[in-house]
């Protein structure tokens, strides 16, 4: 296989998305789209990857990463011939130079293997597609015998050449020696003054070299985003693959059109997913896990037979959130890093917890505050207990021994370890560690004044 390097054109201000952020970092499912351009373009195994920048270069240059990843700046965009000049020094003098945009995100990997394959070093290899309403796009003209003659723009096609449906896609596949030949000589008499691209396929024709095009079937897939309504069409087209493709595997979504996934997940057999969840990060979803509607659940690994309730969040961004098997959590439960919860723990509504283990069959079932606790096993925290980790300035752990009830109320003042199979009664605040096995109780001694009279409002009786 011939050396392959791919450049791709990341210049443009993306006028039409009204915004400050060059177009490119748009994300979609999660990522900005140049980053899943350049992840593709990853899977062919390039020598290098030159992303050719303009608007907003700085900002593109901080957020996109990949092996062998060039920049080079397009002071001014004039136009598509112009910016894989700029990328020229870079390449070498043989073997393949694959050009994509950044602004089309949902490029297949095999497709783009079956472009450079079809150059092979040799022969111009264009993506095209066929479309119902080509307006707007270069036609790909071709001559009686049905090969390519040329491409033409929108504002340079006669009346008979738009009526082609054919369509350029902007994606090439090009021996790089010829792109040397040819870039360098592009002129830019044409309707809209630009240096185009599309001009070297007429100049292969001139050399005799063939052009041959690399038809997809999919028009989404070879989209372009110019406006935020393009742009959510296509993340709402990428979801229902995704839903699809996990339908597939017998994942049964409630309703492939309410789920969006931002990241990877990964399910295992007889999963069940209700409505409007969102996934970020890398999740894992064990046998016969039940997600109810209304859920965001990120970077975590959640074993068999758990069962998640709506609105539940879980975010362990970093360090991760492990949920063992037979966990119950929610509805309106919060998970945040560094959360291990081992098998038959339960966490109800209302409850948050925060870099803290709960050993097996624990429960923490309303309203609570754990944090930087570690917690033994069959123990029952009460509602709105809370541990009280952080002074202002430092944070410290709480400890609470197996089989221990903390009743209601509890504030637990860390650096604090409760003794096994202890009790707190409800409503204390405890400050210093508490012995295995015993009662302790905080609180003031309740008393009755019998015979109290309640006050009365002043001037009653007087009717206004
Ligand atoms: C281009 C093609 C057209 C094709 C269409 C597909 C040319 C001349 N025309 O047209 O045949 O049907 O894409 O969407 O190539 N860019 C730069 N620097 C520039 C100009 C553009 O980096 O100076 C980048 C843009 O940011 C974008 C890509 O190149 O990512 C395509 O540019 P755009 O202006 O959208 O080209 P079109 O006129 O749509
Ligand atoms: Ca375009």
């Amino acid at each position: 296989m011939a050396d392959l390097n791919v450049v791709i054109l990341a210049a443009g201000k993306g006028t039409r998305m009204k915004s400050d952020k060059p177009k490119v970092l748009h994300t979609l499912g999660g990522l900005p789209m140049l980053q899943r351009v350049i992840n593709t373009a990853e899977k062919l195994n390039p020598s290098m990857v030159v992303v050719v920048t303009g608007f907003g270069a700085q900002q593109v240059q901080q957020t996109v990463f990949c092996n062998n990843l060039q920049f080079v700046m397009q002071e001014q965009q004039l136009g598509t011939g112009h910016a894989v000049l700029q990328a020229l020094p870079l390449l070498p003098q043989e073997g393949i130079t694959l050009i994509l945009s950044g602004d089309v995100p949902l490029v297949q990997a095999q497709d783009l293997a079956a472009l450079t394959d079809a150059c092979a070093g040799k022969v111009l290899a264009v993506m095209t597609v066929e479309v119902g309403d080509p307006f707007g796009y270069g036609r790909i003209v071709r001559d009686a015998q049905q090969h390519i003659s040329g491409i033409v723009e929108q504002r340079d096609a006669t009346a008979e050449q738009q009526k082609i449906c054919e369509v350029n896609t902007g994606i090439m596949a090009v021996p790089t020696a010829a792109l040397r030949r040819w870039l360098p000589e592009l002129k830019c008499e044409n309707a809209q003054n630009e240096y185009y691209l599309t001009d070297i396929v007429s100049k292969a024709v001139k050399e005799e070299l063939s052009v041959v095009a690399h038809k997809v079937k999919s028009p989404m897939q070879v989209a372009g985003v110019n406006s935020p309504m393009q742009l959510a069409t296509l993340e709402r087209e990428y979801q229902n693959t995704l839903a699809h493709d996990l339908m597939k595997q017998g994942v049964r979504l409630a309703d492939p059109a309410r789920l969006d996934i931002r990241g990877n997940l990964q399910c295992a057999q007889d999963v069940e997913i209700d409505v409007n969840c969102v996934f970020y990060g890398d999740v894992i979803l064990g046998p016969r896990v039940r997600i109810g509607p209304h859920c965001v659940i990120a970077n975590v690994k959640i074993d068999a037979d758990v069962c998640i309730e709506a609105f539940t969040h879980i975010d362990g961004q970093g360090v991760g959130v492990e949920v063992g098997s037979g966990v119950h959590i929610g509805p309106y439960a919060r998970l945040r890093p560094g959360v291990k919860l081992e098998r038959d723990v339960h966490v109800g509504n209302f409850v948050e917890i925060k870099n803290s283990k709960l050993a097996q069959g624990s429960k923490a079932n309303h309203l609570s505050y754990v944090g930087d606790a570690t917690i033994g096993s069959q123990v029952n925290i009460g509602a709105g207990t809370i541990t009280a980790n952080y002074d202002g300035v430092n944070k410290y752990p709480t400890v609470i021994g197996d089989e221990t009830r903390i009743g209601s109320n509890s504030v637990l003042v860390a650096p604090v370890t409760i003794g096994a199979r202890g009790t707190i009664g409800a409503g204390s605040v405890v400050t210093r560690d508490t012995p295995e096995n015993s009662l302790t109780l905080t609180r003031a001694e309740q008393k009755s004044i019998v015979g109290w009279k309640r006050p009365e409002k002043s001037g009653r009786g007087k009717t206004q």
